[in-house]
């Protein structure tokens, strides 16, 4: 191994083509004879469609057909049930789709789809979430496979007994992921065969996903992803979009392309649910934690059971005797969520956070001191030791640089004119995951290799760090090695999702270059015209049961400026330090962290989303509504990370980036802003009128 590939901060490979227009996109395939679709959106939150009038609609110049649930392709019965759209007429909330108009132009079809006439049956609907919901339970399992109560000793007891005593009630809003780019989709059929181009986080899954809906096998469909314009875990799982322009090509005998409207998004593609956290922390005064509960609960659709894992970091994070973690979901009449960034763990260490900092205020004790005094040795919900941790060398890092040590502890206490200054720190930690892949190398005559695996670059940079793995491994130049990705004709791996998509594909990745290389140190003579090629699969290894606890952590510091005339909180500083096993690309990497921090300070200080309860949808449907941070709120922003070297991971020693760095951004500012003021809000996000 040359030992400077990996790592080096290389640029992303179809930079160019991106910033320059050439890079396509779903939306963007003008096949001959291409035609458009638009979703009708119910306009009811529970009921039934009793009758469609699509005769004005298609009286419209340029109007092919209108979809309608009586008269739609029919589909298999799909294992999410989202994905059910036109096959019934039952409306489960306002926005699910209740008729696609398709035109030869958008306009026409956007014209058609608001000239149908949609008739219901309306049912009294309940979209609003409390903690005593009678249709509230615990499941048996919350997302992610976990467990959804984990209990150890006696929690309720200790807590009663300790010394000193926290507990509070935190609250995260329902939160929209809005890639820069909708969901949109491409769809063309050629007698029996499907092709789609679509926006997604993993081509496998949505071919498989198509074949089983369509009755078709899987080498009759073919998915190209090819680029993608971010995801945020709402291109996760295939989306309305991609199975309602196949039905509307297979109607039409056209190209169909159906590019999601931004303002249909959030019912359509998912919202992180919301959560209503309770926290108790019990600790001796010397500031060891004696008991830890941390309850949520979250809603659900009444389409299928989702539950936001919130609970899950509390089983990971700190040292305690008693712990309780657990779940509460309640179904109701609202869109279904899904994934969103860090799910989980982002909510979840807002509340845990939140609650170390109150603890730390009521001990008197110095809050980063306060984690350092409740590092445990073992992963506290299952007993197991970590491949590696290094939190306590985050925060100390990380004080270090932020000027940690100068802080006057005193809430309230710097002042410039109308402004109230103060910082916070939260941790952070995501799991390290890997999932079986499948990878091709090829050495051709040239003297270049040639790396193929269904991977998708969702803007992370994938392609280059692929590219980079191989070059190592080789020993080649980087410039050698080029990446097909993004393509289901490609060797099958799973979803950029779960921060492990580089791990999972570059194991295989890695695992066929190692073969190929001992293959070519084995040759003699000159390569056959067709090259060699190897070809690698994981499974059995990168899903293989550790006895380790695999997880990243980090430490985020902020500072904060709190407007006392306008109630407006700034963020003025904002360093993460992370300990995320070998980093892959410093550029790609360091763009993961300060990108999620970006959405994390997003998320204390301006995105929500709104459920109306008269009309059962979310209000903020734009980006007029929806705020995310622009680059006027995002100030001196900075991650770094250490160097951590942990063999029990995978063979390039990376644990996942994507997520973590929006993990504890929000407790970190939501702290701060208790320092800056003295005043403790626990409602996320911090806007003006919760401030004043
Ligand atoms: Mo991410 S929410 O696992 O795509």
């Amino acid at each position: 191994m040359t030992g400077t590939v990996l790592g080096a901060p290389a640029e992303r490979r179809e930079g160019r083509q991106k910033v320059s227009g050439a890079a396509r996109y779903a939306a963007e395939y003008t096949l001959p004879g291409r035609a458009y679709a638009w979703p009708v959106p119910a306009a009811v939150a529970r009921g039934r469609v009793t009758a469609v009038d699509t005769s004005a609609a298609l009286a419209l110049p340029g109007v092919l057909a209108v979809l309608t649930p009586g008269d739609a392709p029919r589909l298999a019965e799909p294992e999410d049930a989202t994905l059910a759209v036109l096959q019934n007429p039952d409306v489960p909330h306002r926005g699910w789709c209740v008729a696609l108009a398709v035109a030869d132009t958008p306009e026409a079809a956007r014209a058609a789809a608001r000239a149908v006439g949609v008739r219901y049956r309306t049912t009294p609907h309940d979209t609003e979430l409390t903690l005593d919901h009678p249709d509230g339970y615990e499941p048996e399992e919350a997302n992610g496979g976990y467990p959804g109560r984990v209990r150890q000793g006696d929690p309720e007891g200790a807590f009663a007994g300790a010394d000193v005593r926290v507990e509070a009630l935190y609250r995260v809003p329902p939160l929209h992921n809005h890639p820069m780019e909708p969901h949109a989709s491409t769809a063309h059929w050629d007698g029996d065969r499907l092709t789609v181009w679509t926006s997604t986080q993993g081509g496998t899954v949505v071919r498989s996903v198509l074949a089983q809906l369509f009755e078709l096998p899987e080498d009759s469909v073919t998915v190209v992803s090819e680029h993608v314009g971010g995801g945020f875990g709402s291109k996760g799982t295939p989306r309305p979009d991609v199975v309602l322009a196949a039905m509307a090509a297979r109607r039409t005998g056209r190209p169909v392309t159906l590019a999601l409207p931004r303002r249909h998004l959030p019912t359509a593609v998912g919202h992180r649910a919301p959560t209503i956290q309770r926290l108790r922390l019990g600790a001796s005064p010397d500031g060891r934690l004696t008991a830890l509960l941390h309850e949520v609960t979250t809603h659900t659709s009444r389409v299928k059971e989702f539950v936001e894992q919130a609970a899950v970091p509390s089983r990971i994070m700190y040292a305690t005797p008693h712990l309780l973690s657990s779940h509460r979901v309640v179904p109701l009449d609202v869109p279904s969520p899904s994934w969103m960034r860090a799910p989980g763990e982002a909510p979840g260490m807002y509340a845990l956070e939140s609650a170390m900092d109150e603890l730390a205020d009521a001990l008197g004790m110095d809050p980063v001191e306060l984690r350092l005094r409740n590092e445990p040795d073992r992963e506290p919900g299952s007993g197991k030791p970590f491949s590696s941790r290094h939190l306590a060398e985050c925060l100390r890092e990380g004080a270090r640089r932020f000027g940690w040590a100068d802080r006057d502890p005193r809430p309230g206490n710097r002042r410039e004119g109308p402004l109230l200054i103060g910082t916070g720190v939260a941790a952070a930690t995501y799991p390290t995951m890997a999932v079986p892949a499948t990878a091709t190398a090829h050495a051709l005559p040239d003297g270049t290799f040639a790396v193929r695996i269904n991977a998708t670059d969702i803007g992370t940079g994938a392609r280059t760090v692929l590219a980079q793995i191989a070059a190592d491994v080789l020993d080649v130049p980087l410039d050698r090695v080029r990446t097909d990705i993004g393509h289901s004709d490609l060797p099958p791996a799973w979803v950029a999702g779960g921060s492990m998509g580089s791990a999972s594909w570059g194991w295989a990745v890695h695992e066929a270059c190692a073969e190929l290389a001992s293959r070519l140190a084995a040759h003699t003579g000159p390569l056959p015209v067709e090259g060699i090629e190897v070809r690698a699969d994981t499974s059995g290894k990168a899903d293989a049961d550790s006895p380790y606890a695999r997880h990243a952590f980090g430490a985020h510091f902020a500072e904060t400026a709190v407007d006392t005339v306008t109630g407006e909180v700034r963020v003025r500083r904002l360093l993460g330090i992370f300990a995320a096993g070998r980093i892959l690309n410093a550029r790609t990497a360091r763009s993961q962290f300060t990108g999620a921090m970006t959405m994390g300070l997003g998320m204390a200080l301006t995105e929500h989303s709104t459920v109306d309860g008269a009309f059962g949808d979310f209000t903020e449907a734009d980006l007029a509504a929806y705020h995310v941070p622009a680059h006027a709120d995002v100030p001196d922003i900075e991650a770094d990370w250490l160097d951590e070297d942990d063999p029990h991971l995978n063979p390039m020693g990376s644990k996942g980036i994507g997520e973590i760095g929006i993990v504890g951004t929000a407790a970190a500012i939501g702290n701060a802003v208790h320092h800056a003021t003295g005043i403790r809000f626990r409602e996320l996000p911090l806007t003006p009128d919760r401030i004043l």
